[in-house]
């Protein structure tokens, strides 16, 4: 029997492509670099499976170029929003994802930002490496306090109720908004569900956790950001557009909000100039789940359903089962 063939658009962590390549022909692109749409219809072609990344378009063009045989996309993230999955359902192809491995470093991250952003750690870093260090002072880069704030979770799902848990060591009061409310924000945390007004009005630190969507695209904009207090510091570890980056700018610039962290973008790579130049804003290059083992633990999930489903078994984290039910 010939092998099956599984396309692997990045190198990702090599224990996580071990097993694949123990049971099946496995080409991985060879280059340090997102893959152009000629290459990766071309390396699709005649595929059974393809491990995909957030930063591959996969489209129903994408579909047809692997052709019928294909029986799943794998995509290496928990966010699927580069994944036409409408169309991946149409023509019988599995979508996965990489759901639950990667809540504690995409947590942990948004965590570091809110310390980077309120302490300044940046800025001071780079003051005290250009020699600017005279000795301490009373007025010296001072920042806001964290411990005993009130932090404002939006979209208490898996990411955002860890984010939300760790808060318990710094004595916070939890206010949450999304679509309902979640029993175990109240319940363990002990958060109050409130309006996105609410929310907006009334939290230090503003941390938002929601899959990109069209009724999450701009859900902070102009708007939103007058509402929020003068010293609100907002954080996004989830999907760039869900705020609007060019008023996040103004609001930044204005000291309509006192900063920002920032791990996602509107249109990555690239960033909205005017936000490089700003101090308040704290940016890292989309690397919430970059720890080594978060990205092999995401590597072998992928790689699993990849095996169960090529061997006609269940997938363990699908987002479209109605294929498999059919
Ligand atoms: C990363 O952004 C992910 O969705 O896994
Ligand atoms: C988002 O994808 C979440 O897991 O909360």
């Amino acid at each position: 029997m010939t092998r099956k063939r599984v396309y692997v658009t990045r190198q990702i962590p090599e224990a996580a492509l071990e097993d694949l390549k123990e049971k099946f022909d496995v080409a991985v692109n060879p280059y340090d670099r997102v893959l152009s749409r000629e290459e990766l219809l071309e390396g699709v072609k005649g595929m059974d499976a393809v491990l995909c990344l957030l930063t591959d378009t996969i489209d129903s063009e994408v579909f047809d170029a692997a052709g019928t045989q294909c029986r799943i996309f794998a995509n290496y993230a928990v966010g699927y929003n580069n994944i036409d999955v409408a169309a991946a359902s149409k023509k019988g192809i599995v979508v996965t994802n990489t759901p639950d491995v990667l809540n504690d470093a995409t947590a942990d991250l948004a965590w570091a930002l809110l310390f980077a952003v309120s302490r300044r750690l940046v800025e001071s870093d780079g003051f005290a490496r250009a020699g600017r260090f005279r000795g301490w002072g009373p007025m010296l880069l001072l920042g806001r306090d964290i411990t005993g704030k009130k932090l404002g979770i939006i979209g208490p799902g898996r990411i955002g109720f860890n984010f939300a848990r760790k808060a318990k060591g710094f004595d916070m009061e939890i206010l949450y908004t999304g679509t309902k409310p979640n029993a175990g924000m109240e319940k363990q945390l002990g958060a109050k569900f409130v309006d996105k007004e609410t929310l907006l009005k009334e939290a230090d630190f503003i941390s938002v956790h929601v899959p990109l969507n069209p009724s999450t695209k701009h859900y902070i904009g102009e708007k939103e950001f007058k509402l929020m207090k003068k010293t609100a510091i907002l954080i996004n570890t989830s999907r760039g557009p869900v705020v609007d980056e060019k008023a996040l700018v103004q609001a930044l610039k204005s000291g309509e909000i006192w900063g920002a962290g920032l791990d996602v973008f509107e249109n990555e790579p690239d960033i909205e100039p005017g936000l490089i130049e700003l101090d308040n804003a704290v940016i890292v290059p989309h690397i919430a789940s970059a720890t080594i083992e978060t990205r092999t633990n995401m590597g072998l999930i992928a790689a699993r359903n990849i095996i169960k489903v090529l061997n006609g078994a269940m997938p363990e984290t699908c987002v479209n089962p109605e294929v498999l039910e059919r």
